[in-house]
């Protein structure tokens, strides 16, 4: 890898493609299973392609641009992107077509998205107010170049986009007549019916999301605003999404890594392929208590901490779970009848939230088995901006 690595990375760039790496990684370390990142990337690609449905990952949950690379080349259209920075991070990183899943307030993050569509990117972007359409029209003629617009409809997150037909209809009229902008539909994410754990409750959610959605696109429709373009969709409902046929493409981010939030979710209600956890926070064991509990050298600068908390595996071995006890450190509780794992020993941690938790990371180190076989840098971690 090109760009200098600091830390714990820069040591274990010596480690890469030694027999038993794996286990001889400084730590924190973020450490990607590609076995299982691989069949997740797959499972993905396939399952949208045999519903009829275009991918286009969001990168909020993984930062990466080699990441992204490779889910273009399984099948998806391009990416997303949830802020400016990870999007011009990522586009510096050799990706080409991103789309900007939220609205901004900037005319200096307006004005570089422009410059990154004149410098070669297909950049899309969202607008849910008749000023924002403006000021991308603007900032795009002004750097001879076009951007893609889709309208955002708030289906019941209650975050961001427009919330009725008309409004829908009347910004939509608006963006197809600037130019600079091209209007190719819309964006409907549902983010509340993500993490229903239960398959039946969450597609009775997923359906009256649908039935808003549907609303706005006949009034889209009677206008004369067919969108060509219907974003949504994520991780927990994208075996949903193809059933009312309203969504053309999905934007499912975490199942790159799957982490402890999605872990109650029962992905199909029936059984089926699952995404598995991919990512895992590599911590040592550094001390010992009397009481029965070890200590580690990953805290909450290392993880995430908003989900469930993380096991903790020593090979394929579950030892334990991990309890917070603060920023640099972790307490494991040892799994029933069994003793802590010896000190300097490295347990991998499964993930409460991989979104958060990758931001934390400037590298992914990459395994295939037990040996470390490359380090990819994380090019947008940090970038909330
Ligand atoms: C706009 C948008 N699309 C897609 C996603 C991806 O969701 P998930 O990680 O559940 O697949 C998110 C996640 O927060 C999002 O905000």
């Amino acid at each position: 890898m090109s760009k200098a690595l600091f830390g714990a990375a820069a040591f274990n760039e010596k480690l890469v493609n030694e027999p038993g790496s794996r286990s001889r990684l400084e730590t924190p370390a973020a450490v990607l299973d590609l076995d299982l990142f691989e069949h997740n990337v797959a499972l993905m690609a396939r399952t949208c392609r045999d519903a009829g449905l275009n991918l286009r990952p969001h990168a909020k949950s993984h930062k990466c641009a080699e990441i992204a690379r490779r889910q273009i080349a399984a099948g998806a259209l391009g990416i997303c992107c949830a802020k400016p920075g990870e999007l011009l991070a990522l586009f510096e990183g050799g990706v080409r077509d991103l789309l900007l899943s939220a609205p901004i307030a900037s005319s200096t993050k307006i004005d570089s998205l422009a410059r990154a569509a004149a410098a070669g990117g297909r950049i899309g972007v969202v607008v849910d107010r008749a000023d924002l359409a403006a000021a991308y029209a603007e900032a795009a003629r002004r750097h001879a170049t076009t951007l893609d617009v889709l309208v955002d409809l708030d289906v019941g997150l209650k975050r961001s986009g427009v919330a009725t037909p008309a409004e829908a209809t009347e910004l939509a009229k608006l963006v197809s007549g600037l130019d600079g902008l091209r209007y190719r539909g819309v964006q409907a994410y549902q983010g509340r019916v993500q993490h229903i754990d239960d398959f039946a409750a969450r597609r009775a959610a997923n359906r009256e999301m649908g039935r808003l959605l549907a609303s706005m696109l006949d009034a889209l429709r009677a206008a004369g605003f067919q969108p060509e373009v219907v974003s949504g969709g994520g991780t927990g409902s994208h075996l949903l999404d193809g059933e009312d046929r309203l969504l053309t493409e999905i934007q499912a981010g975490s199942y790159v890594f799957m982490d402890e939030a999605y872990g109650s979710v029962d992905m199909h209600g029936r059984g089926g392929p699952e995404f598995k956890p991919a990512l895992r926070i590599a911590v040592t064991v550094i001390g010992h208590s009397s009481l029965g509990f070890a200590i580690t050298d990953g805290g909450s600068k290392s993880f995430a901490l908003d989900g469930p908390p993380p096991r903790v595996f020593l090979g394929d071995e579950q030892v334990g779970r991990i309890e917070w006890c603060g920023d640099e450190f972790g307490r494991i509780l040892p799994a029933d009848g069994r003793g802590p794992p010896s000190i300097g020993s490295v347990v991998e941690c499964t993930v409460p939230h991989c979104d958060p938790t990758i931001n934390l990371h400037d590298v992914l180190h990459v395994v295939r088995g037990q040996e470390l076989v490359a380090l990819w840098h994380v090019e947008a971690r940090g970038r909330a901006d």
